[in-house]
Parts: structure tokens; C-alpha cells; sequence
């Protein structure tokens, strides 16, 4: 079965004198869900949003969040992002505390659990965890900060993760986050990726339902080609 293609504003790249605004403009705009960056200043040399900007965006918007913990120890904090009304989080294979435990205390509160992998990290270090994540977000920047350029080299380890998913290992969705626009998004999903989070090429754009439409239609075709493979 072709996986579809999600488009994830990333909220990061809005304007946080108006952050609800942003997150209007973002579900208008014709996203699938809100991606928002969770930093604590310590896994990533940032500091961004916490539980009540997640609460906050739940309460404006009818698309599923989907909630990146950049943080240390999700262990610790997944709860409470969970209490805030995530419907997908992401942690980090390379964080610390009990990832797979994690994971499954994700899954048994009915929210949707996300490996997030450093551009540097390979794809051996899903093995613990296969059937504990239903998504692999591959970092295609190095991840505390928006407006960064996609790193290339990143393509062959998602070839690789849609192989081992389309080999039946467990079939996932593979999420890229960082410098997405609509050049490197037909190589990211030519590689097999099918959830698109893009931040600053689509709060930047003059017409943001449009290039949502674009960067779609991009996706679309090029993951169609990684799937005939
Ligand atoms: C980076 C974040 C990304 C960021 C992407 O640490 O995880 O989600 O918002 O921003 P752009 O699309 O501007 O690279
Ligand atoms: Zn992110």
C-alpha cells in the first residue's frame, strides 16, 4: 500500500508574538497536522515552547499535533506534552532514560510514539525498538534551530529505514524535519519519506495554502517513484 503524504507546518518558524495566529494560518493553509519543537536548552543549545504552547494550540486548532521533545529526558517530560494534547510524539533514539519504555507508556495513553533520529545517527540504532514507534523522524538539519540547510547526506539512511519498513520489519511512517523546501523535498521523499515538516519555507511564503499545495504535489510524485522501486 503507497503511504500518503502529510504536509506538518512547523510552528517553530511562526510568529511568537501571535503563535495562536500562526497555528490559524497553519490549519488554513491546508496542513495535515501542527508540528511543534519541544527544546530544553540542553539536549539542543535552545530554549522554545513547553506544555502550555502545545494546550494552547489545542485549543485553537482541529489538526492532530504532532510534538518533538528535543529534550534529554523524555521520560521524564512525554507526560506531560501528553496531557497537553499531543496526538504524536517524537522522541530522540540518542536522548537519555528508557527509550523503548517511553515509547510504550506513549502508546498505552493512546498517543502515537516517534523515534527522532540526529543526522548523524544510523539506522542500527532503531533495532531495540522496532514494533514500539509507529513514525521515524529523520533530523535532515541539526536539530535546535529553524532556517538551516537540509543536509544530503542524510538521504541514504532514509532509503534505507523505507526498505526495512517496506520489507515488512513494521511499516512506518518516515517523517524529515529541517530545510524542507520544494527542492529537497523531492529528494527526501524520493527516498521514501512521506511526512513533509517544513517550517520557515512555508511561514515565509507570500501564499501559504499554495505552497502547502506545492510542496504536496512534489511529495506525492517523487515518493510514487520511491514506491515502483
Ligand atoms: C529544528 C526543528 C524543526 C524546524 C524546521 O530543530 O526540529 O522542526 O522547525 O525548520 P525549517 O523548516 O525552517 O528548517
Ligand atoms: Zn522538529
Amino acid at each position: 500500500m503507497k503511504p500518503t503524504v502529510s504536509i506538518l507546518p512547523s510552528l517553530l518558524a511562526g510568529d511568537f508574538g501571535r503563535l495562536e495566529d500562526s497555528a490559524l494560518k497553519a490549519e488554513a493553509a491546508g496542513g495535515d497536522a501542527l508540528h511543534l519543537d519541544i527544546m530544553d536548552g540542553h539536549f539542543v543549545p535552545n530554549l522554545s515552547m513547553g506544555p502550555d504552547v502545545v494546550r494552547m494550540a489545542r485549543r485553537s486548532v482541529r489538526i492532530p499535533l504532532s510534538v518533538h521533545l528535543m529534550v534529554t529526558r523524555p521520560d521524564v517530560l512525554a507526560d506531560a506534552f501528553i496531557e497537553a494534547g499531543a496526538a504524536t510524539l517524537l522522541i530522540h533514539a540518542e536522548a537519555q532514560g528508557d527509550i523503548g519504555g517511553t515509547l510504550r507508556r506513549i502508546r498505552g495513553k493512546g498517543v502515537r510514539p516517534g523515534l527522532a533520529l540526529n543526522p548523524e545517527t544510523p539506522a542500527a540504532a532503531l533495532d531495540p525498538y522496532w514494533g514500539a514507534f509507529d513514525e521515524v523522524l529523520c533530523m535532515t538539519v541539526h536539530p535546535g534551530f529553524g532556517g538551516q540547510s537540509f543536509i544530503p547526506e542524510v538521504l541514504p539512511k532514509i532509503s534505507e529505514i523505507f526498505s526495512m519498513s517496506q520489507a515488512g520489519r513494521a511499516t512506518v511512517d518516515i517523517g524529515v524535519d529541517g530545510g524542507l523546501d520544494l527542492d529537497t523535498v523531492r529528494q527526501a521523499a524520493g527516498a521514501g519519506a512521506n511526512i513533509i515538516i517544513a517550517g520557515s519555507f512555508l511561514f515565509k511564503a507570500a501564499d501559504m495554502g499554495r505552497t502547502v499545495a506545492n510542496l504536496r504535489a512534489a511529495a506525492e510524485e517523487a515518493l510514487g517513484a520511491a514506491d515502483d522501486n
